[in-house]
């Protein structure tokens, strides 16, 4: 994994968006790989930026999101689909329909996080996968457990993660019990993946996905399996 230490949370959203650019400059028809939370938000408002000023093209991207609450409606302010449109795909050239998220409101969970599968198989490689990472070491919504799902799926959210994200919600009673989420096999599919993390809070889970061995306890160690994973993070995450 390479590790790029940054100043501070601008200078890694900086970073970050410049990673994403390029990509997209590359590659016009590029898949990303998009994650939600505190973390990449000034990531995105430096690609919204970009493309005010004419210098990043979104028309023939295609984005997949990692994950979405269960339940809970696009309108809900606090739900992934939500977030992304305000964030990003609002305010940039993006054909909304190729933009998907995993839908927080099917009838059938099981069956959508199988579409969402097959979607992802549709629209083809991901060519850069962003990250964010738990306190406890998950990402997307693989959370710490003695074995990890391979495929996109229908989890539980842990504990901690309740409360982590309750900040968010006007109580922790109102932070949805469950989620769909890509798997751990369904992220190392990823051409290339840029996780980051600033601040104390991460810093236990990027200590242990340094240690560069594979725990399930620690869902983000598994990224140690791929090729080409780059961590953009502050002294504080790396406890420095
Ligand atoms: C959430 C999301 C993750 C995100 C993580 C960290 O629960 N499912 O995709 O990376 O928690 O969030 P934050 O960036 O706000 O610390």
């Amino acid at each position: 994994m390479k590790v790029i230490l940054c100043n501070d949370y601008e200078e890694m959203s900086e970073k970050a968006a410049r990673m994403v650019a390029d990509v997209m400059r590359q590659k016009p028809d590029a898949v990303l790989g998009l994650a939600t939370g505190s973390t990449p938000e000034g990531m995105y408002s430096r690609l919204v930026a970009m493309n005010r000023a004419g210098e990043l093209d979104f028309s023939g991207v295609t984005t997949v999101n990692l994950d979405e609450y269960y339940p809970i409606s696009p309108e809900n302010d606090q739900s992934y689909r939500y977030f992304m449109n305000t964030h990003l795909f609002d305010h940039v050239n993006i054909d909304k329909t190729r933009t998907f998220v995993p839908d927080g409101m099917a009838s059938d969970p099981e069956a959508a996080c199988a579409a969402y599968e097959e979607t992802l198989r549709q629209v083809g490689q991901v060519d850069i996968q962003i990250l964010g990472i738990g306190q406890n070491g998950h990402i997307g919504f693989n959370e710490p457990a003695e074995a990890l799902e391979v495929p996109t799926h229908v989890t539980a959210l842990t504990e901690s993660t309740i409360k982590a994200n309750a900040r968010f919600f006007a109580s922790e009673s109102d932070v949805p019990t469950h989620a769909l989420t890509m798997g751990m096999g369904t992220i190392l599919r990823a051409k290339s993946i840029l996780i980051m993390a600033n601040g104390q809070a991460k810093q236990a889970a990027v200590r242990t996905m340094l240690e560069g061995k594979l725990t399930t306890g620690c869902p983000a160690s598994l990224l140690n399996l791929h090729a080409d994973v780059t961590l953009l993070c502050d002294r504080a995450a790396l406890g420095q």
